[in-house]
């Protein structure tokens, strides 16, 4: 019995060395400011920090990768996360938007946002300083509808 258990515990062990070795992709692509949303969008100071501390490692190429996302198979979710996340929406590919494009997106932020939905609820228990305060949320919604009707966002 005993002699199984240390056989079991091997292949455990060799198991969780053996997964690390299939690394996800944690690169960053290279920023063009003129792309940024900040350069596209009017972006007041408060509003910039709150996507800065509370979106952008999901939705922008400036990804901070914690220590956590070198451990699979962590590193699979966190990376599945920033790439599904770059694709929905992207701050720092905004430039690249077409106009009606851009309407939606700010559209789905105000949604988003409101519902709570975002950012994701187990991002927030790793980054307690992401999470959002319905003061928080209001300003950022109230600032994806006044954006959005500047590019002709109907409600
Ligand atoms: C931990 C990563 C993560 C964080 C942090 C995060 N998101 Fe997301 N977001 C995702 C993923 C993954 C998706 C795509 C799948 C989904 O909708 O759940 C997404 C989708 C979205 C979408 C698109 C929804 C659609 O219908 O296409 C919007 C808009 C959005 N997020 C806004 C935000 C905003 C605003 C913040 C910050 C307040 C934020 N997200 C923070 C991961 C994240």
């Amino acid at each position: 019995m005993k002699k199984i258990l240390m056989w079991a515990l091997g292949i455990l062990v060799a198991a969780c060395i053996l997964i690390q070795l299939k690394r996800p992709d944690q690169t960053n692509p290279p920023v063009n400011p003129a792309a940024v949303y900040t350069a596209h969008l009017s972006v007041p100071d408060d509003v910039k920090a709150i996507i800065g501390r509370a979106c952008n490692d999901c939705h922008s190429n400036e990804t901070t990768w914690p220590w956590y996302s070198n451990v699979a198979p962590v590193s699979w979710l966190v990376a599945g996360d920033v790439e599904q996340g770059r694709r929905h929406l992207n701050f720092s590919e905004w430039g690249t938007y077409k106009k009606a494009r851009m309407i939606k997106k700010l559209s789905e932020i105000e949604g988003e946002v409101t519902d709570n939905s975002m950012p994701l609820q187990k991002y927030v228990k790793m980054h307690p300083e992401a999470a959002l305060s319905d003061a928080d949320r209001d300003r950022l919604s109230k600032w994806a509808i006044e954006e959005g009707n500047k590019l002709g966002l109907k409600q």
